[in-house]
């Protein structure tokens, strides 16, 4: 998924900067809303972030893209890598870089496990909808090993 973000104002540090502080804020934001549209109907909490690395400061009136890709499923927990650009920038325009976890809960706030078969399912759907031009015009092999390439990694198998 890829979401935008304005930095503002109210963003920056003392130092005229986008505070990191609100970055992390939109990174766990953006890869939580990732999670809850990959899983409809599962109450996500944040389990850990790894090694979060800044890699450049951000100025006022930035636009930042947020990438998060989901890089593992296990049976509570779903990860996501989670990449934040400046697109508009010239040269090297990736600001930074993380992973995200988050664990499935019920109602109780205990965990619980994740439907991988609905996930399977919906990224099959996925891929084939994006490859019907590829069927109309004959290639049938390219979108059905994809689909199963997908499947299998997001499944673990
Ligand atoms: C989420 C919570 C219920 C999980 O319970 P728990 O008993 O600690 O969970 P576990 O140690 O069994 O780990 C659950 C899953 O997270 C994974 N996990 C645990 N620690 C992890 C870490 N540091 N990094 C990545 N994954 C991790 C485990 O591998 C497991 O995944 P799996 O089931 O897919 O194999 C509990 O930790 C909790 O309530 N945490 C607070 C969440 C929260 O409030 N977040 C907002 C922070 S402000």
């Amino acid at each position: 998924m890829e979401t935008h973000r304005l930095v503002r104002p109210k963003d920056l540090n003392q130092y005229g900067h986008l505070f990191g502080g609100r970055l992390l804020a939109w990174v766990d934001e953006d890869s939580w809303i990732a999670a809850s549209f990959d899983f409809p109907g599962s109450r996500f909490v944040t389990m850990a972030m790894d090694e979060v690395v800044f890699r450049h400061s951000v100025k006022e009136g930035t636009i930042l893209t947020i990438k998060s890709e989901l890089v593992k499923l296990g049976r509570t927990s779903v990860t996501y890598e989670v990449r934040v650009l400046d697109e508009q920038a010239q040269d090297d325009n990736l600001i930074f870089t993380t992973r995200v976890t988050f664990v499935k809960v019920d109602e109780s706030g205990r965990k619980a496990p994740i439907k991988k078969m609905n996930f399977g399912m919906q990224e099959l759907l996925v891929v084939f909808m994006a490859n019907i031009p590829d069927l109309i015009s004959g290639n049938l092999l390219g979108p059905l090993a994809k689909s199963l390439a997908i499947h299998f990694v997001t499944l673990g198998f």
